[in-house]
């Protein structure tokens, strides 16, 4: 897979594109990252990329031009163009599926007050957001975006069973996980998880994926079919809580 970043900040990418799942796909050879800047394709002594917004207002807007030109300079066929901003649909899981199944994603970073609406309109394909909050461009969501897609792509995971159990995956937030030692400061592992009973731990990972998917998001519920037992499970679980949603455990 191929992946193009339109950025006027190439820089901010050296850390997180050089380490973790990002890297070893890269090394692999499952990924390509390639970065073009807008400021490249400008044609004025001061290399200008914004401009006022039409209507007055406060900040500073993308111009088109130098965007067009950097995005059709690595355009194929088969590309699939991303715009990163506030107002896009939100990032999941599913479409971090979708998006490591295909040849060629050119992701647009914006910055300042946003790009020319014509980008949004003639050029981008989806638009995304990673969250209800404004960054100061697109580049921390194009992070997020690439480091999703790249753990999805062969390879570039050791285990990808861990991938396949990981939260949303199955529609679901995922089970906790504990490792050595069996008791920390006080706190025991689960019983069930020392048993060596896999399909008790199974069942038991389910049950405590839909207890945490019902406290954090319960939304999430409305797409899954519950046995009988999972729901007594829940309803028992969820009515020994307090009625603000803290639990036992949490510090914040
Ligand atoms: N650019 C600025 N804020 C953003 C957000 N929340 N998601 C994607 N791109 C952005």
């Amino acid at each position: 897979m191929r992946i193009h970043i339109v950025s006027l900040f190439p820089e901010y990418f050296r850390g997180p594109f050089d380490c973790g799942p990002v890297r070893i796909a890269q090394k692999k050879g499952v990924l390509e990252i390639a970065f073009v800047n807008p400021r490249d394709f400008t044609s004025d002594p001061h290399r200008t990329v914004d401009d006022y917004p039409f209507g007055g207002g406060p900040g500073m807007v993308l111009k088109p031009e130098p965007l067009f030109q950097a995005v059709e300079s690595v355009l194929q066929p088969d590309s699939h163009v991303v715009l990163l901003s506030p107002q896009g649909t939100m990032f999941h899981q599913d479409l971090a599926r979708q998006f490591s199944q295909l040849p060629h994603l050119v992701l647009i970073c914006g910055r300042y007050k946003g790009v020319d609406e014509r980008v949004r309109l003639a050029l981008a394909n989806t638009e995304v957001s990673i969250g209800d909050y404004v960054l100061a461009g697109g580049e921390a969501a194009a992070v997020v975006v690439v480091e999703a897609v790249a753990r999805l792509l062969p390879g570039a995971v050791g285990d990808e069973d861990s991938v396949a159990s990981d939260s949303f995956a199955a529609g679901l937030l995922d089970a906790p996980y504990y490792t050595r030692p069996a008791e920390f400061r006080g706190l025991v592992v689960p019983a069930v998880l020392l048993s060596g009973d896999h399909a008790q731990v199974a069942r038991w990972r389910r049950c405590q994926a839909l207890l945490t998917t019902a406290r954090h998001r319960p939304e999430l519920l409305r797409n899954q079919v519950l046995s009988e037992a999972e729901r007594e499970f829940l309803s028992l679980e969820l009515g020994k809580e307090e009625p603000d949603g803290q639990k036992e455990g949490n510090r914040t």
